[in-house]
């Protein structure tokens, strides 16, 4: 690979790096999008990714109390969880 077409492939995977995990822009409906702002809904931006998936994992098995979360925790696997998780932690807003 010459280093002109290796450069094109980083800058394209840099790129998509940016970009939320699939289902982490599901999440901004209700949270919100910027660490800034506050709603009622629980900021994600700025927890830890392990308190992101244990808590994703509680609303799952019904130890967090929840009017919403059980059902969408319950369409997250593990993977999707710690990428999203992931996303929040890092506190990227692109
Ligand atoms: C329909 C609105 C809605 C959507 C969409 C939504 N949430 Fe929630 N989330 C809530 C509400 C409301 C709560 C408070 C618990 C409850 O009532 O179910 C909550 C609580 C949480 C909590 C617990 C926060 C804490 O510190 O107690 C986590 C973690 C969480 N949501 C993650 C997510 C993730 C990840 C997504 C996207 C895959 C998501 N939520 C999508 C409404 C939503």
């Amino acid at each position: 690979m010459t280093s002109r077409r290796l450069s094109t492939v980083l800058a394209a995977i840099a790129a998509v790096t940016m970009l939320p995990p699939p289902g982490a822009t599901a999440c901004l409906g209700c949270h919100p999008a910027k660490p800034s702002v506050t709603t009622p809904v629980v900021p994600l931006f700025g927890q830890s990714a392990e308190n992101i998936v244990a808590k994703l994992r509680a609303f799952r098995n019904g130890e967090q109390p929840y009017t919403v979360m059980d059902r969408i925790a319950k369409g997250i696997g593990e993977d999707e969880a710690q990428a999203i998780a992931g996303y929040f932690a890092r506190g990227e807003t692109k």
